[in-house]
């Protein structure tokens, strides 16, 4: 379990100042400009060294993303630039937020610092429509930085840096890296096709790495500690402190900083007092954000809540948020709610992402009263598989898993429920409007 003393994020909850001068007391920008003289190569190892993954989802190596940056810049006078994702919208998913209200000189002089890695003198901050009083502070947060010449031109760290903020309009598609770029570029958010990709074309034609909040918001204190202290917490490929948030039917859902590979059971007792009703009463988790396969009690009770551990469950850690569901929870009915978010953000672009969530959501809503014939089910599945890979973006892959893994754990409730459907001369007609619920 993490000590208090390898905590990165001591201002999760908002206990102390959020400013300037409060991040000080607390040990922001000390050593920056050493570790900005140290130069590029330097920030790039240690963070190599400490072995961090993204936090935004995917988990990908955060250093080996920054060395496809071109390296004596574009070549052509295109400048480097950092785009920092800070749209979370993923449902279940809360942490970025934290840091952007309580701890965002932690951002600030992480930009900076990995600008540095990658020889950017700018980086765009794209914040979740949503999230208005986060940009407030946030941008207030950049304005003390500039006001007290920790970035700006002719800064005391000798690295020229600025940070512009914008502000989203409310959109999940919009954190998909490439449709993040369109919206900042003020055109609509849909994904772009790859090649080329970000690091050699990226926001205005420009070499951009997208990073996620947290992802940057750890760099100061690893440069600061060492890349070796941080790769000392966890496990190997799963190093570091993560920012874990716990939602539904645990007694005290809150988000927490952790080390990675603790076991779910453990973490749950340590930060939210246990499931409601006792660990009985667990059904089932859905481990890192709505696009993760759910995985059943008996599965995550002991799961490692990591990259790797989460893999063997067939499930993924995604973001860290877990949405904890116990036996009053109607099981089917959850996973159609998320495929009609799904749905209702997709962007229409791919045919199999655009026609399939539609589908998807379409035929859970009619098996959540059991109206539904049992060979639809495997037709369902096949249907995930036809949307998964085939689109341009990964929202058809997060739309399509959360109803792999219903049909995977809880095909027996699915069947039941058919079973017990009594099909009668009205029945046939109009489907029973949950969504009307
Ligand atoms: C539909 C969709 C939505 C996404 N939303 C977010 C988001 O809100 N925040 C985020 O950091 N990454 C999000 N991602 C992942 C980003 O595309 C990108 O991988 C990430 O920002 C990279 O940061 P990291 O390497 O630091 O994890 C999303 C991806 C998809 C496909």
């Amino acid at each position: 379990m993490l000590a208090d003393k390898d905590r990165i994020f001591t201002n999760l909850y908002g206990r102390h100042d959020w400013r300037l001068a409060g991040a000080r007391e607390r040990g922001a920008y000390v050593g920056t400009k050493d570790f900005i003289d140290s130069g590029r190569d330097w920030i790039v190892n240690e963070v190599k060294t400490s072995g961090l993954r993204g936090r935004g989802g995917a988990g990908f190596p955060t250093a080996l993303k920054w060395t496809f940056m071109p390296k004596e810049g574009a070549g052509d006078g295109r400048p480097c630039q950092l785009l920092v994702n800070a749209d979370e919208s993923e449902p279940g998913t809360c942490k970025d937020r934290e840091i952007l209200r309580h701890d965002p000189h932690h951002l600030v002089e992480g930009c900076l610092l990995a600008g540095r890695a990658m020889g950017a003198h700018i980086a765009y901050v794209y914040i979740r429509g949503e999230f208005i009083r986060e940009r407030q502070r946030f941008e207030e947060a950049v304005q003390e930085a500039y006001d007290a010449r920790l970035i700006g031109k002719d800064n005391v760290h000798g690295w020229d840096f600025d940070i512009v903020v914008h502000h989203g309009a409310g959109a999940y598609i919009c954190g998909e890296e490439t449709a993040l770029m369109e919206s900042l570029e003020g055109k609509k958010g849909q994904p772009r096709l790859k090649p080329p990709f970000p690091a050699a074309m990226g926001v205005y034609g420009n070499p951009t790495t997208v990073n996620n909040v947290e992802s940057i918001a750890v760099v100061p204190e690893i440069l600061r500690r060492s890349g070796a202290w941080f790769a000392s917490i966890g496990r190997p490929n799963n190093t570091g402190t993560k920012l874990f948030m716990a939602s539904g039917h645990v007694n005290n859902p809150c988000t927490f900083e952790e080390a990675l590979g603790e076991s779910f059971k453990d973490i749950i007792e340590k930060h939210c007092g246990g499931i409601r009703g006792g660990w009985d009463n667990l059904l089932a988790v859905i481990p890192g954000g709505a696009s993760c396969p759910i995985v059943k009690a008996e599965d995550i009770r002991d799961a490692t809540m990591d990259f790797d551990g989460l893999r063997e469950k067939k499930s993924s850690f995604g973001t860290g948020g877990m949405i904890v569901m116990d036996k009053s929870t109607d099981v089917v009915k959850a996973i159609w709610r998320i495929s009609a978010f799904f749905k209702h953000e997709s962007c229409g672009q791919c045919t199999p992402c655009r026609e399939g969530t539609g589908w998807m959501m379409r035929v859970l809503e009619r098996m959540v009263v059991g109206r539904a014939q049992k060979r639809e089910i495997d037709m369902l599945f096949e249907v995930t598989k036809q949307i998964e890979g085939h689109t341009i973006c990964a929202l058809g892959d997060a739309a399509a898993w959360p109803v792999q893994g219903l049909i995977r754990n809880f095909r027996k409730e699915i069947e039941d429920r058919i079973d017990q459907y009594t099909w009668s001369s009205t029945s046939d007609g109009a489907v029973p409007s949950i969504a009307a619920e």
